[in-house]
């Protein structure tokens, strides 16, 4: 069962994104934060600063990696020296679980670097299940996977982004880790209800909610991660975790990245959702903040 899978992760509390600007400051304050979140490409290096660093705040805290390579969605099957880098690295952090994005990003070794969005149909939907069975298989831990943010969409489409994301993780019996920013970026860019995405995810699959600002410009909403989080994805967290219960959730700031304490202050701002508060606590307004 995936509930039982992800109950460690359920109980992790707030974390932020562990960011070179910030290394100073955790390893000489040591703040209180739950946990720390590492992008795992960023690591798997076979030695120098980062990893030195990456001992350094595992001495102190839960680090949970999250990827930006795996693309399981790529026809041609996975990179499985890629894994063997990421298993390391697995075997070193004694992660509870990775976490990496539902898209493709590469094919025949050119590699996009990019997320890039899949075709939602019951075809690309098995055959991505089945790479991310080989991989959760190999890997030896449970696997999430992150709904992306997408600019554009394929006419081929025979189902919903949610429904796709939930007939993958179904089919693979993987995790999700619902990024509620990338949902409302999304529903603007297309024009779906971002509500209607949330109602429908499998809630008992969730292990981790990430939130997140963007930047809004006339047509399209990019996801800039470089802004504090606005009322209506709040309002999309609250009824996920309303749906889910206290979920892991995590706030990503990868650019104009501020002083550690306003990145902190904007992720607490989840735990009165999560001590259930919402009713009190239910944010109003619109995105002008964005
Ligand atoms: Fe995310």
């Amino acid at each position: 069962m995936a509930e039982a899978r992800f109950t460690n992760g359920k109980n992790l509390g707030t974390g932020i994104g562990l960011r070179v600007p910030h290394y100073d400051h955790i390893l000489r304050e040591k703040p209180a934060v739950d946990w720390f979140e590492i992008i795992s490409e960023n690591y798997m290096v076979a030695g120098g600063r980062p990893l030195a660093v990456l001992d350094a705040i595992m001495d102190q805290y839960q680090v949970v990696m999250h990827g930006v390579g795996m693309y399981p969605g790529n026809g041609n099957g996975l990179d499985m020296d890629h894994l063997r880098r990421l298993k390391k690295l697995i075997k070193r952090t004694n992660t509870p679980w990775i976490s990496d994005h539902l898209c493709w990003g590469s094919v025949d070794g050119s590699v996009s670097h990019d997320l890039l969005p899949l075709p939602f149909t019951f075809e690309v939907a098995r055959k991505t299940a089945e790479n991310l069975r080989i991989a959760q298989d190999f890997l030896e831990i449970p696997l999430a996977m992150e709904n992306v943010s997408s600019y554009a969409e394929f006419t081929i489409d025979q189902m919903t982004e949610w429904q796709f994301l939930a007939e993958v993780c179904e089919l693979a019996d993987v995790g999700i880790l619902l990024d509620v920013n990338n949902i409302y970026v999304s529903s603007v860019n297309h024009g779906f209800d971002p509500m209607a995405y949330v109602n429908f995810i499998p809630s008992d699959r969730v292990a981790q909610i990430h939130i997140a600002g963007h930047s809004r410009y006339e047509r399209f909403i990019i996801d800039t991660h470089d802004h504090p989080v606005i009322d209506p994805v709040w309002k999309l967290y609250a009824r996920a975790i309303e749906r889910c219960g206290p979920t892991a959730t995590l706030l990503e700031w990868d650019a104009s990245i501020p002083s550690f304490e306003e990145v902190w202050q904007e992720a607490k701002k989840s735990e009165q959702w999560r001590q259930g508060n919402q009713l009190e606590n239910q944010p109003g307004g619109d995105d002008a903040a964005a």
